[in-house]
């Protein structure tokens, strides 16, 4: 079994992610590339990468589990699943004692509550609007001037906040360019800003209810200042992955190689 080969991809809104794994469930590659405007073509791009760097054909995975909201463009699947399924198999896998997922993507954000074998027994989601996921923190590190790096640094985790009291990605922006007027500093606004996404995803959690280990997936668990926020709304430490963007990319590999 460790010399078959399974893969995941999910082509997110804005990331495509692709996990090889072998029948041992051991990592052998991860690529993250941005989705753009063709998400059939990144899915391809990805999985081409992945290959690459596990240096295996094509001809060798034997069974490709497509998620994200862009799976019906992977041509190249053998089955497709939800991003659900997929990040709770994929936090359990890393952290076996996750009971609660939050899923911070780029266009919506999740919490799925699992059971001990990662499978999903509820969630709530909001794909509603930005509020709350990584595309409202992109529109405002645009107007801040700051690319996302700095937007997450710890240089910028400051005590002091800003109020921001629209959630609404739009009201947000013109909160914004009213505080930089008023010459805010940027540190300001920027703890502002984060309080008002874990503001948003505590309201989710309040609505499902915290079980076992919380497992943060999605690349807004890279922001540090916002999970240092959110640890101390929710009273308890988070489970960061090492590469939180291909979490939902590893579960999908998982299942692959499950269903086989
Ligand atoms: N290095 C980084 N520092 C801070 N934030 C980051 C970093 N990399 C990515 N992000 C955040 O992660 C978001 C993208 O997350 P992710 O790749 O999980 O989205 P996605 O899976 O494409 O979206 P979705 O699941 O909603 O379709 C960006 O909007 C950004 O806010
Ligand atoms: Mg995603």
């Amino acid at each position: 079994m460790v010399d078959l080969y399974f893969a995941g991809v999910d082509v997110g809104s804005l990331s495509t992610d692709v996990v090889i794994i072998d029948g041992g469930s051991n990592v052998l590659s991860e690529v993250v590339i941005p989705t753009g405007v063709n998400g059939s073509e990144a899915a391809e791009n990805a999985f081409n990468s992945a290959l690459g760097l596990a240096k295996l054909t094509r001809e060798s995975i034997v069974a490709v589990t497509a998620t994200g909201y862009g799976r019906a463009s992977v041509a190249f699947a053998t089955g497709k699943t939800t991003e659900i399924s997929c990040h709770g198999v994929g936090a359990h896998h890393l952290f076996p004692k996750t009971g609660t997922v939050i899923d911070i993507g780029g266009q919506d954000s999740k919490v799925i509550q699992v059971d001990s074998q990662g499978r999903m027994l509820d969630f709530t989601m909001n794909d509603k609007c930005a509020a709350g996921t990584g595309r409202f923190l992109e529109v405002m590190a645009t107007r801040l001037e700051l690319d996302l790096d700095e937007l997450s640094s710890p240089l910028n985790i400051s005590g002091e906040s800003a109020p921001i009291s629209s959630t609404c990605t739009v009201f947000a922006e013109s909160e914004v360019i009213s505080l930089l007027a008023k010459h805010t500093p940027r540190e300001h606004i920027v703890h502002g800003l984060q309080r008002s996404i874990v503001n948003r995803i505590w309201s989710m959690v309040a609505s499902i209810g915290i079980e076992g280990e919380v497992t943060l997936t999605g690349g807004v668990a890279n922001n540090q200042g916002l999970v240092k926020l959110l640890e101390e709304k929710l009273g308890l430490p988070l489970n960061i992955p090492e590469n939180p963007q291909t979490v939902g990319a590893l579960g999908a590999a998982q299942i692959a190689c499950r269903k086989y």
